[in-house]
């Protein structure tokens, strides 16, 4: 394999990268972000790593989630302020009924690039190019708005750095406070359709609580019940951006992708021998790789090669999308071959890629009830092979929007329109992944019997 260099993957094919119609305001662009600020630090991402060993070792659990796409538009402290609580919200309630840590990690503060099916899209008989991402161009459907701007990516930068700075504040500064998170639990308990089937358990980690209190177990004793970690993770897409965050940390001289903790490759970028590759296997960051139905486990196992060539525990995540009623037949013979050639790896389940169907209103949609039949099959699966149901990733925000159908309070494909805001992929809602929490809470309890 040839040395790698931040921009060596300018030598290999690359897809779904945009070609930007002024290279020169490009390259200008690019050297503005390189001189700024990192928004993490080499140390956090390490420390992610070893996280993710204990997850891979089965002593804790990964919980992914955020937006599709996070937008310039949808900026505003409430909305990251709810998805911050409702990530808490459901973590409390799997780190009780797993008994073990919950590692956290958002789609936030960064992901902002989409990788299309299609390059054009087109309506009434036009057609434009396709809608990138708002660190891209414009969603507005007019020719203008869909050529790409380097300056959003400065935009970009800006918006990840000022929701980290929330988002670190909010988990330092008293609102992660686990009695506060709790409480927010028995509201959403008392008010869900559902909510005797929710209320058991609430009510043990309501005892629990008061029982270490009794104990003498409170904020001011162990300041872990009040102070957590949320980590931020996007889809690496948007190659000129990542490089310009990229640094060389001083303690180790290793490089790091300093745009977030945790980057992940997208099913459409994984070409082993392709650009996005080349870039990743350099930063140290933990990895995840989207593994759909059309994954090879020859192709993964290649794969795995080249990002983790030492075998670490916690370099790579695996992130399987197969979609309910495929899991079954596509993530066995991934499992398996991994599992043959001794591959540390930390599994993890988005059941929100596989399962994006067209309503006859025309929305795309996802149903609750396949969102949960996917990780449950995911939760049955590693159980018959003998291998640890890591994680969960989830496409979700913390607002009432009605972009996905079923859960406690039944949304129909005719609700879709009331409050469907997403700017790429549906997501669930508040009460849908809290919902669903409390449904995978089984599972994972089962698991980790
Ligand atoms: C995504 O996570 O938003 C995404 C595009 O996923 P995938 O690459 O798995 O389709
Ligand atoms: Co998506």
């Amino acid at each position: 394999m040839t040395s790698w260099t931040p921009e060596s993957w300018r030598n290999f094919p690359i897809r779904q990268v945009p070609t930007y119609p002024n290279p020169d305001q490009l390259k200008s662009v690019e050297q503005r972000l390189a001189s700024y600020p990192p928004l993490v630090f080499a140390g956090e991402a390490r420390e992610l790593r070893r996280q993710f060993q204990q997850v891979t070792e089965g002593k804790a659990f990964l919980l992914q989630g955020g937006d599709c796409a996070e937008s310039f538009a949808e900026f505003s402290a409430n909305s990251i302020r709810d998805t911050f609580k409702v990530m808490l919200q459901m973590a409390v309630v799997l780190t009780f009924a797993g008994g073990c840590p919950v590692v956290k990690v958002g789609r936030m503060a960064g992901q902002f690039a989409k990788p299309r099916s299609a390059d054009t899209e087109t309506i009434d008989g036009i057609e434009l190019p396709s809608y990138r991402g708002d660190i891209i161009n414009n969603i507005d459907f007019t020719s203008e708005s869909r050529i790409p701007d380097p300056e959003r990516m400065v935009q970009a930068y800006n918006q990840s750095a000022a929701t980290l700075n929330l988002l670190r504040a909010f988990a330092q500064g008293g609102m992660a406070d686990l009695h506060k998170v709790h409480q927010w639990n028995l509201d959403f308990v008392e008010k869900s359709p559902l909510g005797e089937r929710y209320q058991n358990l609430a009510s043990r980690i309501d005892e629990t609580l008061a029982f270490m209190e009794a104990c003498g177990i409170n904020n001011d004793t162990t300041p872990q019940l009040k102070e957590t970690t949320l980590y931020t993770s996007h889809e690496a897409l948007l190659l000129p951006y990542e490089q310009a965050l990229t640094r060389q940390d001083s303690l180790t001289g290793q490089w790091y992708d300093c745009a977030a903790h945790m980057l992940w490759i997208g099913d459409r970028t994984r070409q082993p021998d392709g650009a996005h590759v080349e870039f990743l296997r350099g930063v140290h960051n933990p990895i995840g790789i989207k593994a759909g139905p059309t994954t090879d486990p020859e192709d993964l196992l290649r794969l795995i090669d080249i990002l983790n060539p030492t075998n670490d525990p916690g370099r790579l995540n695996i992130i399987v999308r197969m979609g309910a009623g495929k899991v079954e037949e596509h993530m066995p013979r991934l499992l398996q071959a991994i599992k043959r050639e001794g591959k540390h790896v930390l599994w993890s389940s988005d059941p929100m890629h596989g399962n994006t169907i067209k309503a006859s209103s025309g929305y795309k949609t996802r149903s609750v009830a396949s969102v949960l039949s996917e990780v449950k099959s995911f939760f049955q699966i590693h159980k018959a092979e003998g291998t640890y149901a890591g994680g969960v990733h989830f496409e979700m925000t913390g607002r009432n929007v009605t972009e996905c159908i079923g859960g406690a309070y039944e949304i129909t494909e005719d609700q879709l329109g009331d409050r469907y805001h997403t700017h790429c992929d549906p997501r669930l809602n508040a009460d849908q992944v809290l919902e669903l929490a409390f449904l995978i809470a089984d599972s994972l309890k089962e698991a980790r019997r």
